[in-house]
């Protein structure tokens, strides 16, 4: 069989040569379709090792993504997507991963078991966002180099997205670098560092009021699927706005599973993953599984908005849980609410794709009280020393909900990613 993306909901198939396959061809404006890079088992694949060196995740396991694919399906050379990457954005290093012993002992864990802690703080843009978008960004660098892209690069169309964090920051550090023009959407609430930061980056900002004749969901979505549905392109960090944000996240989970390997590591008692929209655990857990390392993902929501906790519930057990998405996946009823706001989603956009590995790890999914959430958001920088934000340490806060059904001498892992910025 060959390589492509197959859609969750309807199995349309989508070939890695085509040029913007951000949505399944069938979705219809709801959003419940979402394009999935087909499995290596299901083509003849083996696991994902680095080709090389390089310290960029972009170079060195640049062969698997479909990014890739599509160059060299187009006939770039391997030598000019190498240098594709360093001209789009060189600023990409494999971030570190390592036992914390502070942590481990804080936590009760012996010498043979503890906490080992990827520690994401310092990639690009503060977060991991960056990665999800970098894989968008080279597919449409790779397109305008070639000829395919259907614009002049001097009349490029808008990148769009919609957030107030994170992702909004990674996604206006790109376009700066690149000089590619960006529209930012979000909440009418939003202030302070991260409005700053993104006029100082040069992104164009649109403050999102809810309207009367809203339908339900977040308001910044709305917008950005205008301007999605005005041409222009969705530079989102959600699956089913955009396929190629999970291809891209999976450079996490292999560093980590390549980082585990090094050290005579290949199996994990529990990743924990915090869970918003919900691209980064799929990613990441992905990732790793693809390195060979088994890693029973640890989905973390809080008691303050948690539908994938909801969603899990009724999808373990349906075999064709994506053709019924509405059955499993709403918007959260009541105004999402906790210190980890930066996973308050009201809707886990990338529910499927978590489920499938939730299913495919027997992982399973945590929901943090916020007395957990602020404990492990006082603990989470001060004991293991890494600058992470609230949000970044909501895995920490499932670890600890959880810690008592582990034993003293497993090994968990944490994501410690989103830079503390005040
Ligand atoms: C630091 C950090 N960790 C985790 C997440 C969750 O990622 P996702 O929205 O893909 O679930 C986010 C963003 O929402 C984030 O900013
Ligand atoms: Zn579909």
């Amino acid at each position: 069989m060959i390589d492509g993306f197959r859609c969750a909901s309807c199995g349309a198939f989508v070939g890695l040569d085509t040029f913007a396959p951000w949505r399944c061809p069938n979705e219809n404006g709801d959003r419940r379709h979402v394009l999935l890079r087909m499995e290596a088992a299901d083509i003849g694949g083996s696991r994902v090792v680095a080709d090389g060196d390089d310290p960029n995740p972009f170079v060195r396991f640049r062969r698997h993504m479909a990014w890739y694919s599509f160059a060299v399906a187009h006939g770039m050379s391997d030598a000019d997507t190498v240098q594709l990457v360093r001209d789009t954005n060189n600023g990409f290093r494999t971030t570190p991963v390592a036992r914390s012993s502070s942590l481990s002992d804080e936590l009760g864990f012996v010498a043979t078991g503890g906490v080992w802690v990827k520690d994401e703080t310092a990639n690009v843009g503060g977060s991991q966002k960056a990665r999800h978008l970098m894989s968008i960004l080279l597919h449409l660098r790779v397109a305008e180099t070639l000829g395919l892209a259907p614009w002049d690069r001097s009349v490029r169309p808008s990148l769009a997205i919609s957030s107030c964090g994170n992702a909004a920051i990674a996604a206006a550090t790109l376009a700066r670098a690149a000089a590619w023009p960006i529209e930012v959407f979000i909440p009418e609430w939003a202030s302070g560092t991260v409005v700053d930061m993104l006029d100082g980056l040069g992104a164009n900002i649109n403050r999102c009021p809810r309207r009367s004749d809203d339908p339900p969901g977040d308001p910044t979505v709305l917008r950005f699927r205008e301007a999605v549905a005005a041409g222009a392109i969705p530079f989102s960090v959600q699956g089913p706005e955009n396929a190629l944000c999970l291809d891209g996240g999976r450079t996490f989970g292999w560093e980590l599973g390549e980082s585990l390997t090094n050290v005579g590591i290949d199996d994990v008692r529990a990743l924990f993953v915090q869970v918003g929209g919900g691209a980064f655990a799929a990613s990441v857990s992905r990732g790793v599984r693809e390195t060979g390392v088994r890693a029973p993902l640890f989905a973390v929501q809080t008691e303050g908005c948690a539908p994938l906790a909801r969603a899990w519930a009724s999808a373990c057990t349906d075999d064709a849980m994506a053709r019924r998405w509405s059955d499993h996946m709403w918007a959260w009823e009541s105004e999402p609410r906790s210190l980890a706001d930066g996973i308050l989603d009201d809707e886990t956009y990338d529910w499927v794709a978590d489920a499938i590995e939730l299913k495919a790890t027997t992982g399973r999914v945590i929901v943090a009280r916020e007395t957990n959430v602020i404990r492990a958001a006082d603990i989470g920088p001060t004991v293991s020393g890494i600058p992470v934000s609230p949000t970044g340490t909501a895995g920490l806060a499932g670890l600890l909900e959880c810690r008592s059904e582990i034993a003293d001498d497993d090994r968990v892992v944490l994501a410690f990613s989103g830079v503390k910025r005040d």
